[in-house]
């Protein structure tokens, strides 16, 4: 066979696996249309509606976490009428697609126990279960946000022990941790020593970030350039429902230690498509990281591309894959950090769905190997009206394996980054999930992947 014949085949090869190695592994494993909550009684429930204490149009979850078999939702004050601003499922318990929240860690916390005084919890955006039990909650101490934006409280990471639910420690971030268009609204926990953990908050409205010691009890705030939004990189377009936004730092995911001890951190600011890296090194050390002489030890690892603005981010510590939000493209994708190239063709899809996964607005992976990733429409909340009678809300899950099997991020595959299936080869958002592959298919694909191998190495 001559190199074009070899070629062509190639070519018809790498259509054909395309075709088949449509990923969306993931499935939805609840949903809702409005949020309901477990009241204590019937009548409790009835009172809460009459005295507009639990409005349900306005309870938007943002924020997702797993820590063993419970599923807990952040579920921020952006107007009146949330009866609870954290709460959880018992996946265990769980019979329905759309059960009812309870409050956590009690109905208590949420309530205003004292004249002048805020709640325990006011309004987190995001949460994170630490591997040594413990439920970090970021909370923005800030009610009705997008109406009067009261400040009931400073902001506060406020830290409980999962095994009994009971509140560990408060910590108060201090004044000059909070500037004039400060907005913390996503955290990341350093957690391989339980007693030396760290704690990082990121402030997208005055792009800088909080650096939390919990054996220390000290934090410091930490600038640096690449916290700041791309000012050409603000402009999103969901589900067409087009606004501006100018959100610094917001996606953090930190890599499992590296040799001298400390993890790398990835991050990005939500508008832009780039993608950096620093070591907590450099973070850890509060005489460095405030002395304004670190610009070099940030990296830039390269771009996402159009449209490829990222929310959240997480590593998942045990294949080195993380998984990212891309509110713009309503998609979950994924990067290997073993990956040298930061591109569009080295980000692998995981999810794209414009019904599925209209917003996605976190993403998790528990110690069971699982991708938790939550879907709303918060835009449309915010610059629209959402239908009661929609699907509004949705959790998808899978397990990592299935959910990077024969993406760029599969970590059986060696990079051959233009075959596997890519983010750069599907930009349209489907609006159908793709059939489950059967073991025929899969087994199918295999040999194809080897042929291709094959087929690679005679044109070489
Ligand atoms: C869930 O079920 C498993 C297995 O039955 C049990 O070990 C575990 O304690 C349960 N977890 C919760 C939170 O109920
Ligand atoms: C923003 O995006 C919309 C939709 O894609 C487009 O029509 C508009 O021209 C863009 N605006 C700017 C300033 O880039
Ligand atoms: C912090 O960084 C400074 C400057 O690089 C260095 O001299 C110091 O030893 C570091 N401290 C720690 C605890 O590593």
């Amino acid at each position: 066979m001559g190199v074009r014949g070899r070629f062509q085949l190639l070519i018809g090869a790498i259509l054909f696996l395309q075709q088949t190695l449509a990923n969306d592994n993931l499935r939805v494993a609840y949903q809702w249309s409005q949020i309901d909550f477990e009241f204590p009684s019937e009548a409790d429930r009835a009172n809460a509606i009459a005295s507009g204490d639990y409005r349900a149009e306005n309870v938007i979850p943002v924020g997702l976490e797993v820590y063993k078999r419970r599923l807990f939702l952040t579920l921020p004050r952006w107007k009146t009428g949330i009866p609870a601003s954290l709460a959880y499922i018992n996946i265990n318990e769980t019979s329905s697609q759309s059960p009812k929240l309870r409050p956590y860690p009690s109905w208590n916390a949420h309530r205003q126990m004292a004249e002048g005084e805020a709640p325990e919890i006011v309004s987190p955006f995001r949460i994170r279960a630490d591997r040594c039990g413990r439920l970090w909650v970021l909370d923005t101490g800030i009610e009705e946000l997008l109406g009067a934006a009261k400040p009931l409280a400073p902001t506060s990471l406020l830290v409980y022990d999962l095994h009994n639910d009971n509140l560990l420690r408060r910590y108060k971030f201090p004044k000059d941790h909070v500037k004039e268009d400060s907005f913390y609204a996503n955290l990341a926990v350093e957690d391989s020593d339980c007693d030396d953990t760290y704690a990082y908050a990121a402030d997208l409205g005055a792009p800088g970030l909080v650096v939390y010691s919990w054996k220390t009890q000290e934090s410091w705030r930490v600038k640096h350039h690449f916290f700041h939004p791309d000012p050409l990189s603000g402009n999103y377009t969901i589900t067409g429902i087009s606004f501006q936004w100018d959100d610094g730092l917001f996606g953090m995911a930190l890599s499992r230690p590296q040799p001298d001890g400390f993890s790398t951190m990835f991050f990005h600011p939500l508008s832009s498509t780039n993608e950096f890296s620093v070591s907590t090194k450099i973070l850890r050390n509060q005489t460095l990281a405030t002395s304004g002489n670190i610009y070099k030890e940030f990296k830039v690892l390269g771009s996402r591309g159009p449209n490829g603005q990222a929310g959240v981010a997480f590593l998942d510590q045990k294949t080195g894959v993380i998984f990212y939000a891309l509110p713009n493209l309503n998609a979950v994708t994924c990067w290997k950090t073993s990956n040298r190239a930061y591109t569009i063709k080295s980000l692998g899809r995981v999810y794209m769905s414009t019904t599925d996964m209209v917003f996605p607005n976190d993403v998790k992976v528990d110690d069971e190997s699982n991708l938790w990733v939550l879907s709303d429409r918060l835009h449309q909340y915010m610059y629209g009206t959402l239908n009661p009678k929609d699907v509004n809300f949705r959790i998808l899950t899978a397990t990592v394996k299935d959910a990077i099997e024969n993406t760029a991020c599969d970590t059986k595959i060696k990079p051959l980054p233009d075959i596997i299936t890519n983010l750069g080869d599907i930009l349209r958002p489907s609006t159908t999930a793709a059939p489950p592959k059967s073991g025929a298919q899969a087994i199918l694909i295999s040999h194809m992947a080897l042929l291709l191998t094959i087929f690679i190495k005679l044109i070489l």
